[in-house]
């Protein structure tokens, strides 16, 4: 299982707190392989990856906008590629492949390692500036 450890940390609280959720996902990931992948649950997974991508995402461009950050449309960019990463992997699961579990926790593992240890990190002195905390 993973542990929410300060290396994630963007310094921003609400953010943090979104981030955290990923990490949740991660870990229900782990556990569902454990049993056996079970079909189900990595399909309730995927869906709640969807919800997570739209509204995490959502916060993150919002202030991105209205902070005018300069990286924005390549964050986006990035963000799109989970959102149709996660759609794909539904995809898989619908057609019957029993294997997805693995893919999606490959996936996930090297998002939180170089997209949210790098790119979001990446934001954090522009949020900072405009006083978000
Ligand atoms: Fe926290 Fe850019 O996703």
């Amino acid at each position: 299982m993973i542990e929410w450890e300060e290396k994630y940390s963007v310094g921003i609280t609400s953010i943090d707190e979104q981030h955290k959720k990923i990490i949740g996902i991660i870990n229900r990931v782990i556990a569902a392989k454990e049993f056996d992948d079970n079909t189900e649950d990595i399909a309730e997974i995927l869906n709640e990856m969807a919800v997570y991508s739209q509204d995490h995402f959502k916060t993150e461009e919002t202030h991105m906008i209205k902070f005018k950050y300069p990286e924005y449309q390549y964050h986006k960019e990035e963000h799109n590629d989970f959102a149709l990463r996660t759609l794909a992997y539904q995809s898989r699961v619908i057609t019957g492949d029993n294997c997805v579990a693995n893919a999606v926790l490959e996936y996930l593992k090297s998002w939180l390692v170089n997209h949210i240890q790098k790119a979001d990190k990446k934001y954090s002195d522009c949020f900072k500036k405009n006083e978000l905390k």
